[in-house]
């Protein structure tokens, strides 16, 4: 066994160990296995079996019907105008120095799983928290976007942040956006079924770019709904931008409610992205097996590491896969160099005090008009409508 696979399984075996114990992430060993280079089970389990003995069978036979329960991955072949465009995003981003890779690339069916179990773990404290304020304030904010409205929610994904809302507001027609096909006709499906009579309209499309403007919306005036602090992975100027267009896309009539993560001590930030899981570490990782896949490549994975820290003077989480080997490797069509140390951006998370976030959307053209918070201020909800013009 070649002393890389040694050290993934003894990785693995840290990471299944302590999964054991926590049951709703049972199966999460299969996709570490997958995210830490492994194609087949059954080369995994004899691996494993030779340094550490049986690997407990149910865990076993929790991934084979884990396995089944997911057949060959359906790829819904990007138009070819879509790889182009796609494979020359990359590639910008790999050329430039320090290299980029965009966060959209996270989520394939195995990004977006992981990211599911990010968000049920302990230090992750966004979604627990922002959740504990809509259970708070839930009827001061149906009051406040009122009932009979659009909703719309640019990169839906799981649609069920939704349902803190539901059926309080019962909405004229809720709009799912995501750029992930598959996830959203899914995902928008069952939430029609859970709410009978609710009008559900997913919207293929990436709201990261242009194309967000040319979505016909089912009605006018729309409540536009972005929780779970997404608007932290925008640069600020590019904040602006994209709310610039929610305002457009509003009128006069629409409103924003907008779920914001807030600064504070630098401990807490830095544990919620380093998991000692090593769930976020996966995620992060997986985003080059994502990039392999969809534009033909043989990007390393085993020789990057997960990197995330606070940095105080930008106000941002930054993730980043740093190089332990240095290597040449090639995507779409390009060789690539990497050095040992060298650092990959694949994400900002950016914090705002409400009262810097408020400024930044103004210049947007929108004005807060409500704040909810928990006691210790770890998470703000707001809700923003669109500006007057005042001369
Ligand atoms: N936008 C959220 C955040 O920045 C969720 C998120 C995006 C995230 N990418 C992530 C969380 C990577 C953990 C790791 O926190």
């Amino acid at each position: 066994m070649s002393p890389l696979a040694f050290f993934r399984i003894k990785r693995l075996n840290q990471v299944h160990r302590t999964l054991l114990n926590a049951d709703p992430v049972k199966t999460l060993i299969k996709e570490v296995a997958i995210a830490s280079g492994f194609r087949q089970l059954g080369q995994l389990s004899r691996d494993y079996q030779k340094m550490f003995g049986e690997l407990p069978s149910e865990t076993l036979r929790s991934h084979k019907n884990h396995a089944k329960s997911f057949p060959a991955r359906k790829i819904i072949a990007p138009q070819p105008n879509v790889a182009n465009e796609m494979a020359s995003e990359v590639l910008d981003g790999l050329l430039q120095k320090p290299k980029r890779i965009a966060p959209k690339y996270f989520y394939d069916q195995r990004g977006s799983a992981l990211f599911d179990t990010i968000t049920k773990l302990d230090e992750y404290y966004i979604p627990r928290i922002e959740q504990h304020i809509f259970s708070l304030f839930k009827r001061d904010i149906c009051e406040e976007i009122g009932t009979a409205r659009t909703i719309i929610e640019p990169g839906a994904g799981s649609c069920e942040k939704i349902k803190w809302l539901l059926p309080d507001i019962s909405p004229a027609a809720y709009v799912p956006m995501d750029i992930s096909e598959s996830h959203l006709r899914e995902n928008a499906a069952k939430l029609g079924l859970a709410y009978p009579g609710l009008i559900v309209d997913p919207r293929v499309c990436d709201h990261t770019n242009d194309t967000m403007l040319d979505i016909k919306l089912p009605g006018s005036s729309p409540v536009f709904f972005y929780p779970g602090s997404s608007i932290g992975n925008f640069e600020p100027e590019a904040v602006i931008d994209f709310m610039r267009k929610l305002r457009v896309m509003m009128g006069s009539g629409g409103g924003l409610l907008i779920g914001v993560d807030t600064k504070k001590n630098s401990e807490v930030l830095h544990t919620a992205y380093n998991d000692p899981k090593g769930v976020t570490a996966a995620f992060n990782i997986n985003v080059l097996h994502h990039l392999n896949h969809l534009l033909g490549g043989n990007l390393k994975p085993d020789y990057f590491e997960h990197v995330a820290f606070y940095n105080e003077n930008c106000g941002r989480i930054e993730m980043h896969l740093r190089c332990v080997k240095s290597h040449i490797a090639h995507i779409a069509g390009m060789d690539l160099e990497f050095s040992v140390g060298e650092l990959i951006n694949t994400e900002y998370s950016y914090k705002y005090h409400p009262q810097e976030f408020s400024a930044l959307a103004q210049r947007a053209g929108l004005r807060m008009k409500r704040l909810w918070q928990d006691k210790q201020r770890y998470f703000s909800v707001m809700y923003f409508l669109p500006a007057l013009l005042t001369v």
